[in-house]
């Protein structure tokens, strides 16, 4: 289904966000055909960064050059290029925006629908909703907040009731981009559309998972974000945790928001509060003399951690997350680790070549990733000796890619159709910071790990017996 004739308010139009993602998105997702027969894209920013509509225009062409899809923007353009104008907002001084959607609503005529996507450093956030409530912006509208929804469990709090003061949980979607990666629906179609894996997917043959998002990339020039958030706040509570909803949930009674909400939250319900002795806190060596980073900061740019679910299907199973900059290499992957058969047939020897390695699903979720079974088969020859081997599936070359979207895309055209299966719920956000609780109280001292490597050495030792299934042989 096409989404309805929409106005759609992009907060933060000239910041980081807007033009690595949410410009080439949009445009995109206009080249792709599906977005609304008629829409606007109003860009917003304080007065001081205030734009004028053609410079807001070749600031979007500028941003689609140079982090939109490979192919020329061709002939799509000039249609999008024309949707878009500029109106400032500041809390004393909304006028310019309030403008702008006015004369973008009346280009529209019969009463698009508005969407605020709200692409502000969490500080603004409570000011920029302030505003659309203030301004009656906000009435019959949707609203995208970004990531991170609070620093810890009081603000997060306090804002999800900022936003309650105008805004209905119904129309409020809390963003997380992993969400709208395409291997995320497919851990469900994994397990939900097939015989074959559901039945294991517990206690009983599992042994342990790992979420592993290891990034080769730095901070990248955001040292000001970076150093108050931390790899914990960035990529652990939101990213990782989300994930693990989709790993560990029960299976819903159906394929549609409440349902696969509920489960999703009723996994963090769940989550033991974490124990600081269990978390490992890394910070590469040379972040501190990174331009902007204070030289004494205890900002981590590493964390894993063993987490458990006190549930009836995970209990006893440890949960391994881990993500940081600067390491070997940008993955996105989680592992289910079986157990050993209950009895060892084989004799000692015969597992001579085999590292702790098999006996794993692994499932990519880079962008185009696959799904990879790990197992034992019997090295030919006279001799009882086994030896590692693997099943892959991967989505490139199997599907035309073309229909693929990249994580935003995706929820930007589930919020305009209505659609909140992918975003989160003030409960659930708050269960995820009530955990984290202990360890934002007492956070470990970093340890130093080199640009390049897979962390700080301890890593071994967290996941003991088990091993890290990365790096893989690939
Ligand atoms: C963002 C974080 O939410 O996710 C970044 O703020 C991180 O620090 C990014 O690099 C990773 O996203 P992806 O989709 O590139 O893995």
């Amino acid at each position: 289904p096409r989404p309805d004739d929409h106005v759609i308010v992009l907060f933060g139009a000239t910041g980081d966000l807007a033009r690595r993602k949410l410009l080439p998105g949009l445009f995109h997702l206009t080249r792709a055909g599906l977005m609304p027969e008629h829409f606007r894209v109003v860009g917003s920013a304080p007065a001081a960064d205030a734009l004028s509509d053609e410079e807001f225009r070749a600031h979007a062409r500028a941003a689609v050059d140079e982090f939109g899809r490979s192919e020329p923007r061709g002939e799509a353009w000039e249609a999008f290029e024309a949707a878009l104008s500029f109106g400032s907002a500041d809390p004393d001084d909304p006028q310019p925006l309030l403008a702008a959607v006015e004369a973008a609503e009346q280009e529209l005529g019969g009463g698009p629908r508005r969407l605020f996507h709200l692409a502000v450093p969490p500080v603004a956030f409570a000011s920029v909703v302030r505003l659309l409530g203030d301004t009656q912006l906000a009435e019959h509208a949707r609203v995208i907040v970004e990531k991170p929804f609070g620093t810890d469990l009081p603000s997060a709090q306090e804002l999800n009731a900022t936003i309650h003061a105008v805004f209905d949980e119904s129309k409020i979607f809390r963003i997380d981009h992993f969400l709208g990666k395409e291997s995320v629906d497919n851990i469900l179609a994994l397990r939900f559309a097939n015989g074959l894996f559901e039945p294991v997917w517990n206690r009983q043959h599992i042994s342990h998972v790992q979420i592993d998002v290891p990034e080769q990339i730095g901070i990248e020039g955001r040292s000001r974000f970076f150093e108050g958030t931390g790899t914990f706040r960035d990529m652990i509570v939101t990213h990782l945790f989300q994930l693990m909803g989709f790993v560990a949930m029960e299976p819903p009674a159906a394929l549609e928001a409440h349902a696969l909400r509920d489960e999703k939250e009723r996994v963090f319900q769940s989550l033991r509060p974490l124990d600081p002795a269990q978390v490992v806190r890394g910070q590469y060596t040379g972040y501190r003399d990174e331009p902007g980073v204070d030289p004494h900061s205890d900002t981590e740019t590493f964390a894993a951690l063993r987490v458990e679910l006190d549930n009836w299907r995970w209990a006893g199973v440890p949960f391994f997350l881990r993500s940081g900059k600067s390491l070997a290499q940008g993955r996105h992957v989680v592992t289910l680790g079986f157990r050993e058969p209950v009895l060892r047939m084989f004799p000692v020897d015969a597992h001579h070549a085999v590292g702790l390695r098999s006996n794993q699903l692994v499932i990519d979720f880079a962008d185009p990733g696959g799904v990879t079974s790990r197992f034992l088969t019997k090295e030919p020859g006279p001799l009882m000796r086994l030896e590692e081997a693997e099943m892959v599936f991967r989505y490139a070359g199997c599907y035309n890619e073309r229909h693929a979207l990249e994580g935003y895309e995706r929820l930007i055209l589930d919020a305009m159709l209505g659609d909140q299966s992918l975003f989160t719920r003030s409960d659930g956000i708050e269960n995820l910071w009530a955990a984290a609780t202990p360890l934002l109280e007492q956070p470990p001292p970093v340890e130093p790990y080199a640009p390049g490597s897979w962390g700080p050495d301890r890593i071994g030792q967290l996941i003991a017996p088990y091993r890290w299934s990365l790096p893989d042989r690939h």
